[in-house]
């Protein structure tokens, strides 16, 4: 039997032991390992739930009892989540978590602890919720040298572009609708801005490229100006709009590495033009893979315990040893995102008969009407985003929008 504790009983927690409970025959069965929740910690009372008898309040209880190997931290935020960690590895325990602020803000440290006192700290459900991403990225796929991961990371976001895309509805009014289904937070400000997407992708370069991508150095653009007008260009173009959580290494270039958070539009022959609603999806590119998608539930109480758990089966089945992975404490430095090219749809005021000023600036466009009065769209030739703010400057207040166009 392994001992496991569980840190918060709040949605993901509560999950965590429901899975361990309901399929603790079916995971013994096909490997091997006997899971017990004996604790859970959590400031709060459950009465009428069974929780109720491993309840506990002061969390000395856990990391004093040497039957407890796993600790499953499912609290958020970054304190006392960091100290309780720390304190479980340094106490040789196990540590899992799906809480990836705490990932992308001490996870190299994190993983440096756990080695050192022969535990594992392991987060696969720190990006993606319930997709396998992190697991096939250390052990499926090291074989391979990774160059590009981008991936739709956050649901909610996905959500609510995908229904002003459906329903040509303003982003003010479908967040509205998201938070009352519970799909955003009453403080979405994470999400929409795109900060949950650039902690995400930070923790799956690093662990990609090998050496500590800084969250606060992914440069980062959340959906918040993507109105209907942008949406109704999309559609005449053929493409989607998708929050990208975008990076890629120059394996053949010195190595340069490119990590940003920003709407694109995506061409109907990306794979990610089809991922809709709450699902997320990554796309991983390797040298020898060539492409790969891993698409499903990125949210949600069972499928994030379920990665959960996964981490705490692998954790069972090495206790003694620290099995993942790590990535270089040296940091990563990211090429500027002003150096890196591509093309880019823009709204322009005026009137397309008159595109002489555009092209002028730009070069070559081609335009895009949407029926939209007194503007027009363009998509520019591929540039770097520098020249891009040099061009948009010369339009000064013309330019009414802008978002780029993955490649
Ligand atoms: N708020 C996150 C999302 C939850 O919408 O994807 C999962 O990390």
């Amino acid at each position: 039997m392994v001992a496991v504790a569980v840190l918060g009983y709040g949605t993901v927690g509560s999950g965590v032991v429901e899975v361990i409970e309901t399929n603790h025959d079916s995971i013994l069965q096909k490997t091997g390992v006997d899971l017990q929740v004996k604790y859970v910690l959590d400031l709060r009372e459950f009465p009428g739930d069974p929780v109720q008898e491993k309840l506990v309040h002061d969390y000395d209880v856990i990391v004093n009892d040497p039957e407890v190997r796993i600790v499953v931290e499912t609290m958020g935020g970054l304190n006392p989540a960091y100290e309780f960690t720390k304190r479980a590895l340094e106490a040789g325990k196990s540590a899992c978590t799906s809480n990836k602020a705490l990932v992308a803000q001490y996870g190299t440290e994190l993983l440096e602890t756990a080695k050192a006192h022969q535990a594992s700290y392991l987060f696969e459900a720190s990006c993606g919720g319930g997709i396998p991403i992190i697991r096939p990225l250390r052990t499926s796929l090291g074989a391979d040298v990774i160059d590009e991961i981008t991936g739709i990371v956050n649901g909610t976001t996905n959500y609510i572009l995908t229904k002003m895309s459906d329903e040509g509805l303003e982003f003010d009014d479908v967040l509205r609708d998201a938070q009352q289904k519970g799909y955003a937070e009453r403080n979405p400000e994470a999400d929409v801005e795109g900060h949950d997407a650039c902690r995400k992708i930070a923790i799956l370069s690093s662990l990609a490229y090998g050496k500590r991508v800084d969250y606060t150095d992914v440069y980062t653009e959340g959906i918040t100006k993507i109105t209907s007008a942008e949406v109704r260009y999309a559609k005449e173009l053929g493409m989607a709009i998708r929050l990208l959580a975008y990076s890629h290494k120059d394996v053949e270039n010195d190595g340069r590495v490119i990590a940003m958070v920003a709407p694109f539009l995506v061409k109907k022959t990306d794979p990610l033009y089809f991922v809709n609603g709450v699902f997320n999806a990554i796309f991983v590119h390797g040298n020898m893979l060539g492409d790969a998608m891993f698409y499903g539930q990125g949210a949600g109480k069972e499928a994030t315990a379920s990665a959960v758990v996964s981490d705490v089966i692998e954790e069972a089945q090495t206790l003694g040893s620290s099995v993942m992975s790590e990535w270089s404490p040296e940091k990563q430095e990211l090429q500027p995102v002003s150096e890196t090219e591509k093309q880019f749809f823009v709204r322009m005021a005026g009137d397309a008969r008159n595109r002489e000023e555009a092209e002028q600036v730009f070069g070559a466009i081609s335009t895009v009407q949407a029926d939209l009065p007194d503007e027009y769209g363009f998509i520019t030739p591929v540039m770097s985003e520098a020249k891009f703010q040099e061009c948009a400057a010369q339009l000064e207040d013309k330019v009414l929008g802008m978002i780029r166009i993955r490649a």
